[in-house]
């Protein structure tokens, strides 16, 4: 029998309380281990600041969204003494094993703590599905139901004022979201890190498809896509402590651009936060669920230094550092199926 710390890091999003559930109740039915949750990421590790994980505490979350051990973006190695802190902290609470649940910085600390002789396994997660290592994340289909949600009740509105509505979407420097988005909401532009756009030619498609009788049109474009010429800009100034900048607002220039030289009213919308919120769609419950199963079948076993992921539809072991490779980028096929839908 053995205790074993939860966490969860970053940004939180739908299905983080399939995987704690999921975690502690086979953990405990299956195997008899005993759990804690530590309270808001790595912060809480480095703190000593963890609740019991019990069967009952973890009953009635899954359908939950956010995560009911509360996240941040603390990384270990930017603190002083971080590791010495989180071995200690380990030791006072008698914790044997760590399941971090998070994406490439949580997880990316993980790694530097299995180097360091933790026993660890990682669980990933993200809504912007741009981890290494595994085909899909939880949390990204309940952002892209969201986003698609919205999509059409724009579209409604769009017609009905002749607007080209602009849709910004999250997913940081992958175009995931807002490809999905995109397809399943038929937009007629999409816009992805991937693949600089150039504002004349957005400009020019949306005349084109005008010209040929339509009075709306709808544009979705990922926060983290840039032009070409740079003109247009959505980063912050403040970086958080893994380097990374803030995004979001490249829709309010795009609005503007579009309107000043298509002549077309434009309106934007930012959904922003949204898509992490709320109720976890049926896909990523189960995902989550099958995570969580897999994550502590691999504790029990002693087989640290990996992280679970999805290949195909199997559920599998790889190790950490495969997750912390670069981050996966949007499929450039699926890009150019959305693209077959544009105009
Ligand atoms: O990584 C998930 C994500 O939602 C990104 O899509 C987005 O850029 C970022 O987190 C927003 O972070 P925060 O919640 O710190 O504003």
């Amino acid at each position: 029998m053995a205790r074993i710390g939860l966490l969860t890091g970053g940004g939180d999003c739908p299905g983080l309380n399939a995987v704690i559930r999921a975690v502690v109740r086979k953990g405990i039915n299956a195997y008899g281990h005993d759990f804690v949750g530590f309270r808001y990421g790595w912060a809480g590790v480095l703190a000593a600041d963890a609740i019991e994980l019990t069967h009952q505490s973890t009953s009635g979350i899954l359908h939950r969204g956010g995560t009911i051990l509360g996240t941040s973006r603390t990384n270990v190695f930017k603190e002083e003494n971080g590791l010495e802190r989180v071995r200690e902290s380990l030791a006072q609470l008698s914790i044997d094993a760590l399941v971090p649940i998070g994406g490439e910085d949580t997880l990316g600390v993980a790694g530097k703590l299995s180097d360091a002789g933790l026993n660890v396994v990682g669980v990933p997660k993200t809504i912007d599905n741009d981890l290494a290592g595994t085909d899909f994340t939880f949390g990204f289909q309940t952002a892209v139901q969201v986003a698609t949600d919205a999509i059409d009740r724009l579209h409604t509105t769009a017609e009905s004022h002749n607007r080209v509505i602009v849709v910004e979407v999250m997913g940081r420097h992958a175009g995931w979201i807002a490809a999905y988005a995109g397809l399943a909401g038929g937009a007629d532009v999409v816009l992805v890190p991937e693949r600089p756009f150039d504002v004349d030619e957005v400009c020019e498609r949306l005349r084109r498809r005008h010209a040929q009788g339509r009075n709306f049109s709808i544009v979705v474009v990922a926060e983290g896509a840039t032009p070409t010429d740079g003109s247009l800009h959505s980063e912050f100034e403040a970086k958080d402590s893994f380097g990374h900048v803030r995004l979001g607002g490249i829709a309010i220039e795009l609005e503007r651009e579009i309107e000043q030289r298509t002549g077309f009213e434009a309106r934007m919308t930012i959904l922003g936060h949204v898509q992490r919120g709320g109720t976890p769609c049926a896909y990523d419950r189960v995902l989550g669920s099958r995570f969580g199963v897999e994550a502590i079948d691999a504790v029990h076993e002693g087989d640290y230094g990996k992280m679970v992921a999805l290949r195909g539809t199997e559920i599998v072991r790889v190790p950490l550092s495969e997750a912390l490779a670069e981050p996966k980028l949007l499929d450039p096929k699926l890009f150019e199926t959305a693209e077959v839908f544009f105009g």
